[in-house]
């Protein structure tokens, strides 16, 4: 195992080239089971989850080559409908093969993801989507055992207890493209995310109509075609460079990022006094000298990311006042306050809300990764902290953040990689 190095206090300033998107890229991948012809996925970022995706996709039977962020993958017809546990395990996006392999086989048999440490995470919403399409489904020994003779258009309400569900509105999506009929998903997830894979599946020929809206319309076809398609920058990624900058009153422009998905967040820093400005597909971010602290509520898109929350925190951290921050998508998704108050901060949870009182400056500690997000806050905190900051389980960081340290270095971090 490795562990990230960081000596912490230096201003950085250059130039990052955001990646694509994970979150777009992985029900991408898993809707290329809907066709047997080629599809050649462009803008797709080197990283664990991706790599898993690949490992599932050969598994059920594609063939799949990845050269210079590039998927080509291609189909002998014979697709295999069981997605095993070793794989799905690991990773929860890998779930979505489920709508695929239904509507293409009439048949899937996929283990059940799990919890992690950011919550339980179930899959109610997923198993109502395609209920409400005529399948069945049994659970046996931790798979969903789903069968069907034919999918059938159907209006489906796919709202949860905590809001739209981004993989379960992928799911039933992507089955409902071969089903028979008309489908209506009330309370679709909008974020741009399933934006971009209702795009892909548009060019594959599905007749989708409400495209980034709550209320997605699908008119089954018979069949899907291959295709050539680039994914869209990873907001997430952008988002946390945005609040590294910010956090250690740096100036760093990122290059190839879309600031349209990060308006929650860019009006907010407005207000905590962090300049975030747009021209073309470029960000600029410079800071102002004084921070003013802030409250937030963690949304379904167009809200303020879940995905950008702990991010987030590593900055109010060290924003002088008290700052509020509650987390309205996953209530437990807060291991990350214990590891930040061993550098120094002052936050303390209440039930879904963390209360953070700023500290003057955070100090270098040795601190473990726990969930992706959490990693990537630790890594804002330890680059604004003063001294040397010891980043344990880093390949958290692996699933979602493409040559971290690459990117890092080129802005002037000094980051480096340890065996332990
Ligand atoms: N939920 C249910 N029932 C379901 C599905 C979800 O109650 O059947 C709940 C969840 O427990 C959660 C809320 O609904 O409280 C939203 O979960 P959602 O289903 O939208 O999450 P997801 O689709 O499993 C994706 C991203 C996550 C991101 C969430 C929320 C991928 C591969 N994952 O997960 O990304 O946090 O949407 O935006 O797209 C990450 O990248 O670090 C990450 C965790």
């Amino acid at each position: 195992m490795e562990k990230l190095i960081i000596e912490g206090g230096h201003s950085l300033k250059g130039e990052i080239l955001i990646s694509g998107s994970k979150n777009a890229a992985l029900p991408i991948m898993a809707a290329t089971l809907l066709t047997d012809e080629p599809c050649i996925i462009g803008n797709v970022p080197e990283l664990r989850d991706t790599t898993t995706m690949m490992k599932l996709l050969r598994s059920l039977g594609k063939n799949v080559e990845f050269e210079n962020n590039t998927l080509t993958i291609t189909s002998n017809g014979k697709i295999n409908h069981r997605a095993d546990y070793k794989l799905v395990s690991t990773m929860r996006g890998s779930f979505c093969v489920l709508g695929p392999l239904l509507a293409k086989l009439k048949k899937a048999d996929v283990s059940l993801p799990g919890g992690c440490v950011i919550g339980v995470r179930p899959v109610d919403l997923h198993l109502k989507g395609i209920k409400a399409l005529g399948a069945k489904y049994d659970i046996d020994n931790g798979y969903v055992i789903v069968r069907t003779r034919q999918l059938k258009g159907s209006h489906i309400y796919l709202g949860g207890i905590f809001g739209s569900s981004v993989l379960a509105t992928a799911n039933i999506m992507m089955a409902a493209t071969l089903a028979t009929g008309k489908t209506i998903i009330e309370s679709a997830a909008c974020e741009p995310e399933i934006e971009d894979l209702t795009n892909f599946l548009i060019k594959m020929g599905a007749k989708i109509e409400g495209r980034g809206s709550p209320r997605l319309v699908i008119t089954g076809v018979k069949k899907l075609n291959g295709l050539k398609y680039d994914v869209i920058p990873d907001r997430i990624e952008a988002g946390t460079y945005i609040l590294l900058a910010a956090a250690t009153k740096s100036f760093l422009t990122l290059k190839n990022a879309d600031i349209s998905h990060l308006m929650a967040m860019v009006d907010l820093l407005k207000y905590v006094g962090v300049n975030v400005v747009s021209e073309k597909n470029i960000i600029r971010v410079k800071s102002k000298k004084n921070f003013q602290p802030v409250s937030i509520s963690t949304f379904p898109y167009p809200g303020f990311p879940t995905d950008l929350q702990a991010q987030f925190m590593a900055l109010m951290c060290l924003t002088p006042g008290v700052s509020v921050i509650t987390d309205k998508v996953y209530p437990d998704r807060f291991i990350h306050i214990a590891e930040l108050n061993r550098m120094g901060a002052n936050i303390r949870r209440e039930g879904t809300t963390a209360i953070v009182e700023g500290v003057k400056e955070l100090h270098g500690a040795p601190v473990m990764a726990s969930d992706l997000r959490a990693s990537a806050a630790l890594v804002i905190a330890g680059l604004a902290a003063r001294g040397k900051t010891e980043v344990h389980r880093i390949y958290h960081l692996e699933r979602g953040y493409e040559r971290l340290e690459e990117k890092l270095t080129a802005v002037g971090a000094k980051v480096y990689r340890q065996k332990e």
